[in-house]
């Protein structure tokens, strides 16, 4: 095992191979035992860095797959229905005994998935949101989430989320290992930003890559439910039903704006700036490109 190192600007986190981790919640035995994890040929894992759409992306998945929850019979959590694979403390099923085909989903990254999903069978759906955004909702989340380290201020936070020390350290590492290691893995990339301005066409994209051929009406439903207003209504989707100690909905809540562009209403020019400097220095020669605002 790699060495462990404390995140200086955040106590509840340590980094370990330069990802940070929850120091109550992800042991680092937990995770490295997630290397040998059985993956099944049909399994899907979709995998984000905080904040990039995964409860968006989680929700499509859980429509088009579950006819009940398409028709509102079914009351089931979805993160009961496509569970985090390394907060185990959070399931009770033991996800060797679920059935088939088994939905997951993760932050981690490639470096700590299971080695089997690289067996380019099993599904991976990977969302990427443009990284302002991604800066302006995590800082929010990070106010209301019980288990975060909350910053003073937003200057604070652009400095930690910089150095990634927040929890799955950092953006562009998190991006680029996916990115890079796309080879490896049977893998879809989605833009948060592609499924504000046109979602049809990525539930179909997303549709045809799992390989589910659903009718034009269910198609429809599965758009209409996955709106951000209709998702701000339902308690399940919104995350009502989280306990206290894990989200402070007096703070704020999860579904908070759904927009593209909102870092513009909280980061500085010098900010945006210091920021486009960075983003062009990592990402400058890597064929990835986001949009930045609604223009
Ligand atoms: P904002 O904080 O910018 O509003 P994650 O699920 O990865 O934690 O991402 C949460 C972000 O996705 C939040 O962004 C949330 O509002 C947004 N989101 C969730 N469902 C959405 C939807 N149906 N449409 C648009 N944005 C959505």
């Amino acid at each position: 095992m790699d060495t462990i190192t404390p995140v200086l600007r955040d106590s509840n986190l340590y980094r370990y191979q330069g990802f940070c981790f929850f120091k109550e919640l992800m042991p680092p035995e937990y995770i490295d035992s997630l290397q040998n994890f059985k993956i099944k040929e049909d399994d899907v894992f979709m995998i984000t860095y905080p904040k990039s759409g995964t409860i968006w992306t989680q929700h499509i998945l859980s429509l088009i797959y579950s006819e009940g929850y398409r028709n509102g019979t079914e009351q089931i959590e979805t993160s009961e229905r496509i569970p985090w694979i390394e907060f185990q403390f959070l399931h009770k099923n033991d996800h060797n005994s679920r059935p088939s085909p088994r939905l997951f989903a993760s932050h981690l990254s490639s470096r700590f998935v299971p080695q089997g999903l690289k067996n380019r069978k099993a599904k991976v759906i990977y969302v990427m949101r443009n990284p302002k955004d991604v800066i302006k909702s995590l800082y929010h989340f990070e106010a209301m989430a019980a288990f975060a380290e909350t910053s003073p201020d937003f200057d604070h936070f652009f400095m930690k989320f910089l150095e990634g020390d927040v929890f799955a350290g950092s953006w562009f590492d998190h991006v680029l290992g996916w990115y890079k290691h796309k080879e490896d893995f049977n893998i879809l990339f989605i833009k948060y930003e592609d499924m504000i301005m046109d979602l049809r066409s990525v539930v179909k994209q997303i549709c045809t890559f799992l390989g589910k051929a659903l009718d034009d009406e269910s198609l429809d439903i599965v758009v209409k439910k996955a709106t951000f207003n209709e998702m701000k209504k339902e308690p399940l989707a919104n995350k009502e039903n989280m306990p206290e100690e894990f989200f402070d909905s007096k703070v704020g809540q999860f579904m908070r704006k759904g927009t593209i562009g909102d870092w513009k209403n909280t980061m500085t020019v010098a900010q945006s700036e210091a920021f486009d400097r960075i983003y062009q220095e990592k990402m400058g020669d890597v064929d990835l490109h986001f949009t930045w605002d609604m223009n």
